[in-house]
């Protein structure tokens, strides 16, 4: 169960008590949204001050309802998400607030639950551990955390090192700097100036984690992939014709399984977690504009009746939604992690 409907809460429950602990009275953080509704909620619940730094105008509206609603001082800058970052960091530098990104160790350790679930659920539910964890990657934080986790699953014996799934990061082709490195076997990421996706929570050119996550990706035999916002409207809509609904940042990850399908890179034996993180109500203007219109009836039943015998944009989206989904070589076989708000995993099994 993720409180604030995304996977932010996993880390944030653990990064503010540890805060609360050592008597921080100021929080902050910079994001794209998600970190700052679960900061400003756990903050609440804490009693402290909360900072949240948000690049103006890129912030879902359900992301900034909430920060607002929980009582976060919201500071709209006139800049990207990574320029945020630069102020909270030097804010914490100069001692004036506790940073809350994933920076920030402890909420990596409450991230690796995220894992540990994974492979538990797996194990019982299938026979096995995965072959495969697709997610998306912003700041790569849960890649990392992820990465963590299996490591010292490994260390500790309980994970043999080749059950190890591969990681494999999914971003916006606006906003691939995780991907570039990967291509091009670099050892960190170019800082890319200019981004734009309408996957706003990963809208991110600095990945602060990269040196944490670019080494997992590598060592697990993993890969990162770019996939275009069409592909990430198109998984969407397929992911809620199945009732399964998120924000596009989350469907992200199985746009990217599908465009690695197509490449041949995941092969049809593969058993594949694709990780969602976000609620489809996080962004209701891009789940608006990805569905279908309401449509005006009068207030008559006969007339609801003769409406309805005409063939239906939504009921079109949906069957078009629905169909494509059987026809796509992914066929779900599981909803895993529990229906919490937000934090949906999917198992996709190739069709035989
Ligand atoms: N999916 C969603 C819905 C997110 O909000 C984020 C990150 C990610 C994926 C990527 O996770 O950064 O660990 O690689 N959102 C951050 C925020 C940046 O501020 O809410 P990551």
């Amino acid at each position: 169960m993720n409180p604030t409907g995304s996977f932010k809460d996993r880390g944030m429950t653990v990064g503010v008590r540890v805060a609360q602990k050592v008597g921080v009275d100021r929080l902050a953080c910079a994001s794209t949204g998600n970190t700052s509704a679960a900061l400003s909620a756990y903050g609440a619940r804490g009693g402290m001050e909360t900072l949240v730094l948000l690049p103006a105008g890129k912030v879902a509206a359900g992301k900034i309802a909430q920060a607002s609603l929980h009582g976060a001082r919201i500071l709209e800058v006139d800049g990207n998400f990574d320029q945020c970052l630069d102020i909270v960091q030097d804010l914490a530098d100069r001692g004036e607030a506790y940073l809350l990104n994933s920076l920030n160790p402890f909420r990596l350790e409450g991230q690796k639950t995220i894992g540990l679930e994974i492979l538990e659920r797996h194990k019982r539910e299938e026979g096995s551990y995965p072959d495969r964890i697709v997610l998306p990657v912003g700041n790569a934080g849960n890649t990392a955390a992820l990465y963590k986790c299996f490591r010292e699953l490994v260390e500790s014996g309980a994970l043999e090192e080749d059950e190890v799934p591969k990681l494999t990061g999914v971003q916006a082709e606006g906003a691939a700097p995780m991907v570039e490195a990967i291509e091009d076997g670099t050892d960190g990421t170019r800082r890319w100036e200019d981004v734009e996706t309408i996957a706003t929570a990963i809208r991110i050119g600095n990945p602060v984690n990269a040196p944490k996550a670019l080494p997992g990706i590598r060592a697990t035999g993993g890969t990162a992939v770019a996939v275009s916002d069409e592909e990430i409207t198109d998984a969407q809509r397929t992911l809620a014709g199945e009732g399964v609904g998120v924000e596009p940042a989350s469907a992200a990850s199985v746009a990217g399984l599908r465009k690695l399908r197509e490449r041949g890179v995941v092969d049809a034996e593969e058993e594949v977690v694709c990780l969602t993180t976000g609620h489809l109500l996080k962004d209701p203007d891009a789940a608006a504009a990805a569905g279908s219109e309401p449509e005006p009836v009068p207030n008559d039943t006969d007339a609801v009746l003769e409406h309805i015998e005409e063939p239906s944009s939504v009921a079109g989206t949906v069957r078009r939604g629905a169909s494509k989904a059987a026809d796509s070589p992914l066929i779900p076989a599981l909803v895993a992690g529990g229906l919490g708000i937000g934090y949906l995993l999917r198992k996709l099994r190739s069709k035989k």
